[in-house]
Order: C-alpha cells, then sequence, then structure tokens
C-alpha cells in the first residue's frame, strides 16, 4: 500500500475509537460486528465489477478514483494532505469503500458536496459522504449543452449518448435542486423530496455499514403494506393504466415502461433507425438491426452502439436512464421520477403516438 494510503487508514482507526465508546471491551466486539457488517456489504466486496474494473490498467484512472477507490476517495477529500474536492493521482486497484473512507477527519467535516450541475448542497451532516459517491456524472445541464443549437428532429453525428452513471440515489433525492435528469424548458420539477423528518437522509434510512435499509420502521408509517414496493400515499393513476391499486413503484415502472415503447418507435420512424436497450452493456442504446424489438447479444456491442441521435431523443434516453439507474426512486424522489418520465413521453408524443391523455403528471 501506498504511503497516501496508509497514513490516513491510521488516524481512521484514531478517529473511529474517538467516536466509540470509552468502555474498551465493548468497542472492540462493536468494531468487530461493524467490520463484519461492513464486510458483507456491497462497500467491502472486494471482487465486485465497481472494485476490479480497472484490474487489467493497474490503476484506478483520476476520473473514477474518487468514487472507486479508497484511497481515490481519501484523494478527493484532502485527507492525504492534497487539495479538496479534486483527485491529483490515479488510484489502486482493489481498494473498496472502507472504514477509513468514510471515517477520517476531513470525511466526519464533510457537510457540503458540488454535484456535476455545480450545484452544491449545504447541510448533508453524515449524509454527506453518501452523496460524493452517489450523484452521478452528468447533469441534464450535459443535456443541454450538447443538443444546444440541434434542431429537435435532426439526426446528428455530433450526438452520443450521455450516461448519467450508477447509482445515483443522490441526484434523484435532491431533484430539481441539482438537475440530474433533464428538465424541458417551461416545466417545473420537484425539489428534494422531504418526505418525514424520521426518513429523510441517506442515513437516517440506510444502515451506513451494511447499506440496507431496515423497512419496519416504514410500515410503522405506511400501515397495511407487506412489501415497501407497494407504499403509496396519492391516489392518481398516473400511467394511464386504470389501476392504482398497487404502489408508487408501479405507476413509474408503468410509465418506464411506456417511454421505453416511444422511444423505440420515435427511433424508428423518425430516424429510421430502429433502437433498443441493453440491460448492464455499456453504452446501453444499441442497433436494433433486425428490428425485431429486442437486443441480441451480437447487438450489444460498442462498435453497434446506437448513432442516430437526435435531440428529441437523446433527452428521453438520458431520462429513461436516470430512472433506470435509480431503482430506489420510487422512496427517493417518487415526483421528480414522474415528472422526467411524463415530459419525455409528452415530447416524444409530438412525433410518436403516444397516448398522453390518460396519464397524469404529478
Ligand atoms: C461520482 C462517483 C463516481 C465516479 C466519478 C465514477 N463512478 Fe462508476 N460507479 C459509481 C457508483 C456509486 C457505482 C455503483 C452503483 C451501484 O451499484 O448502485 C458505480 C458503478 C460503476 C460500474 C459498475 C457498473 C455495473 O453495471 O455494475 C462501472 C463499470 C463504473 N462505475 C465505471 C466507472 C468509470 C469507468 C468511471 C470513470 C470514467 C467511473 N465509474 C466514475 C460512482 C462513480
Ligand atoms: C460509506 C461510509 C462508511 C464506511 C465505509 C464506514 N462507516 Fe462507520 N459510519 C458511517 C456513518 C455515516 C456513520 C454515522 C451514522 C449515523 O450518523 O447514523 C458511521 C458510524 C460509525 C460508528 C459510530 C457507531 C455507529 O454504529 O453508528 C463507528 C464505531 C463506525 N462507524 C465504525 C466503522 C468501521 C469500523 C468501519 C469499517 C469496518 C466503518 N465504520 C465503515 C459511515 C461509514
Ligand atoms: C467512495 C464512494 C462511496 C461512498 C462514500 C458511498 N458509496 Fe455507496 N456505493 C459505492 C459503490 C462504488 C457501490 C457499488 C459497490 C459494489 O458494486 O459492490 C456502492 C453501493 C451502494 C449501495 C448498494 C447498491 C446496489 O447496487 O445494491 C447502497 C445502498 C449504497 N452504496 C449506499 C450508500 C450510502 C447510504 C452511503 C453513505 C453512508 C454510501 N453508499 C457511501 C460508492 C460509495
Ligand atoms: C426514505 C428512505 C430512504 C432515503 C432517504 C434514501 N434511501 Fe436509498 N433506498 C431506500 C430503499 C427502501 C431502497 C430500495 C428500494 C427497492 O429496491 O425497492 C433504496 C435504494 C437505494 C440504492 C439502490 C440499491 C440497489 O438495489 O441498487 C442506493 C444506491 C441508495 N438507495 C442510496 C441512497 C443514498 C446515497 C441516499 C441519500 C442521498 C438514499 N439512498 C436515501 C430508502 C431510502
Ligand atoms: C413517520 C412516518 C413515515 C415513515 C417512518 C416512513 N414514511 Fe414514507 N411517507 C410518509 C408520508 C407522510 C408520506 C407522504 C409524503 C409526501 O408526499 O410529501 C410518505 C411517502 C412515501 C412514499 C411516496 C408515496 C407516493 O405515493 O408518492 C414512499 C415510496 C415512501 N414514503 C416509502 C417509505 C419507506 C421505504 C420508508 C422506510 C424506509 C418510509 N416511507 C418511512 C410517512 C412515513
Amino acid at each position: 500500500m501506498r504511503l497516501s494510503a496508509t497514513l490516513p487508514l491510521i488516524s481512521a482507526v484514531a478517529v473511529i475509537l474517538s467516536i466509540a465508546s470509552p468502555v474498551m471491551a465493548q468497542d472492540r466486539s462493536e468494531l468487530s460486528r461493524l467490520t463484519e457488517e461492513w464486510l458483507a456489504s456491497p462497500h467491502g466486496d472486494y471482487k465486485s465489477l465497481s472494485f476490479t474494473y480497472w484490474n487489467k490498467d493497474g490503476e484506478v484512472p483520476v476520473a473514477c478514483a474518487a468514487c472507486h477507490s479508497q484511497p481515490g476517495f481519501i484523494d478527493w477529500l484532502g485527507a492525504d494532505g492534497s487539495a479538496p474536492g479534486v483527485v491529483d493521482h490515479a488510484a489502486a486497484i482493489n481498494a473498496p469503500i472502507g472504514c477509513a473512507s468514510c471515517h477520517t477527519s476531513a470525511a466526519h467535516a464533510l457537510d457540503s458536496v458540488p454535484f456535476p450541475s455545480g450545484v452544491t448542497v449545504d447541510g448533508l451532516g453524515p449524509s454527506a459522504v453518501c452523496t460524493v459517491c452517489h450523484q452521478g456524472r452528468q447533469s441534464g445541464d450535459n443535456v443541454m449543452a450538447a443538443t444546444k443549437g440541434i434542431a429537435d428532429d435532426t439526426v446528428s453525428p455530433d450526438l452520443a449518448f450521455l450516461n448519467v452513471h450508477y447509482g445515483v440515489a443522490a441526484a434523484v433525492m435532491h431533484g430539481a435542486e441539482v438537475r440530474g435528469g433533464f428538465h424541458y424548458p417551461g416545466k417545473t420539477y420537484a425539489g428534494r423530496f422531504t418526505h418525514v423528518p424520521s426518513a429523510n437522509t441517506c442515513v437516517a434510512c440506510h444502515n451506513a455499514h451494511t447499506t440496507e435499509v431496515a423497512t419496519d420502521g416504514c410500515v410503522s408509517c405506511h400501515r397495511g403494506v407487506e412489501d415497501i414496493r407497494d407504499i403509496r400515499t396519492r391516489h392518481q393513476d398516473f400511467d394511464g393504466d386504470g389501476d392504482n391499486a398497487g404502489g408508487i413503484h408501479a405507476e413509474i415502472i408503468g410509465l418506464h415502461g411506456q417511454l421505453y415503447a416511444a422511444i423505440q418507435a420515435y427511433g424508428a420512424g423518425v430516424g429510421n433507425a430502429p433502437i433498443g436497450y441493453a440491460y448492464g452493456t455499456f453504452p446501453y442504446f444499441f442497433n436494433d438491426t433486425n428490428a425485431d424489438g429486442q437486443i441480441s447479444p451480437d447487438e450489444a456491442i460498442f462498435p453497434n452502439r446506437y448513432q442516430s441521435w437526435t435531440p428529441r431523443l437523446l433527452k428521453a434516453a438520458y431520462n429513461y436512464q436516470v430512472v433506470q439507474k435509480d431503482p430506489g426512486g420510487y422512496v427517493h424522489n417518487p415526483s421528480y421520477m414522474l415528472q422526467l418520465l411524463y415530459d419525455s413521453l409528452e415530447s416524444l408524443s409530438e412525433r410518436v403516438d403516444v397516448k398522453m391523455t390518460a396519464l397524469r403528471r404529478p
């Protein structure tokens, strides 16, 4: 391990011991419990793609290191004595997000975090560390800039898919404040989902060490549901399927499916270039070369990536992916998800057949 990675590790242990209670024996069993919980969590999963993707290169590049390598995050925080807010060096491979990531003095002091849009959110407390890594890598502003000056339905070779990235919970939770989604001009979007004070921040819901959510707390308020995906507090039928019995999750999934169909209809109809989505294969949108409506493994290859983008299609596809890459979006900010989907569908409906009259925008 490099010196720059070792020093914060030692100081992290000191910081952890200082926050633990003074009874030492209890501390040790407490620490071993936390360590086991962490090791079993995604953050401690040494084998995950998130921490092994760069093994062939031997280091995690500067652009990726803040979120994919413990020393990279320490570098970003400035806990290694470097400037805070930037990564100065490529970082170690196989270095998952350990105790020393979140328990340096710099990590504990962190309260404000800038998002890809340039907007900084303050007052984040213990959720600030989560917010650094779970904010995505693009914003709607990037989509606006990329499509500027190109007519809505003109295929342009200058356009490429913009991927918001993964696990973008913080971008979704802060909604309009940070513009993680593409916002259609003239529309207003839900800001931070305030929910209730006891379930209002990352660490109020997620255990910081297991990353899991204890759902028994949820159902003490949301009575009568067995699965949290069945929770709903509003009664409108947003996706127009005539059913408002399921959770708000089902409304989001319903609109998301309709958006996919509209994206496919637009690609084939307007651009004369059939398009499809491959789950888990970068860069996600590919030419549906045989126009069978599916992306088969031989179509989901980088040289066959979709390249017939128009501004209208790119904006809708960007929002489609924002919703796709936050599976907790229905909890993190349901109105924002519904609004992005509705507006993307409304835009596509100017060129393809979408039954907008059945849909509701929150
Ligand atoms: C702002 C933080 C951040 C940055 C910077 C970042 N990532 Fe990620 N990335 C994440 C998070 C968070 C996840 C895991 C999301 C999850 O599993 O919920 C992730 C997941 C991944 C995955 C796994 C995807 C999968 O399908 O399992 C790959 C590959 C990846 N990132 C590549 C990159 C590359 C390449 C770069 C640099 C060009 C990069 N990341 C930069 C936050 C980041
Ligand atoms: C992803 C960030 C993260 C990682 C990794 C992490 N912690 Fe924490 N830890 C936190 C946060 C955030 C809190 C405060 C939780 C709160 O305020 O609800 C915390 C709290 C604690 C506490 C106070 C008691 C408690 O249970 O809340 C101890 C002790 C602790 N962590 C030890 C560890 C140890 C040991 C490791 C490594 C095995 C570790 N942490 C890894 C974020 C992290
Ligand atoms: C230094 C970057 C970093 C920090 C800090 C961080 N995460 Fe993560 N988080 C990741 C990465 C990378 C993954 C994916 C790990 C994997 O694939 O094994 C992840 C995975 C997760 C997952 C599981 C996602 C899935 O696909 O199952 C949850 C939930 C999560 N983080 C919540 C949190 C919370 C809550 C905090 C703050 C206490 C936090 N994270 C802090 C980078 C980070
Ligand atoms: C109201 C409670 C609540 C809050 C606040 C909250 N989450 Fe979540 N989050 C959940 C629940 C519940 C899920 C799982 C949803 C599901 O799978 O149906 C989830 C899912 C996730 C996932 C995706 C896990 C996966 O399976 O891929 C990540 C990552 C995540 N949350 C991170 C965060 C971060 C970071 C914050 C703060 C910005 C946050 N969450 C705030 C409750 C919450
Ligand atoms: C103290 C009571 C309370 C607790 C605990 C609570 N919630 Fe909520 N929840 C509410 C209230 C009140 C609303 C309505 C908020 C609003 O729309 O502004 C809500 C809204 C929601 C919504 C959106 C429903 C819709 O129709 O838009 C979801 C999803 C949700 N909660 C999930 C959860 C999950 C998951 C947990 C546990 C991690 C949880 N809640 C914990 C009270 C609670």
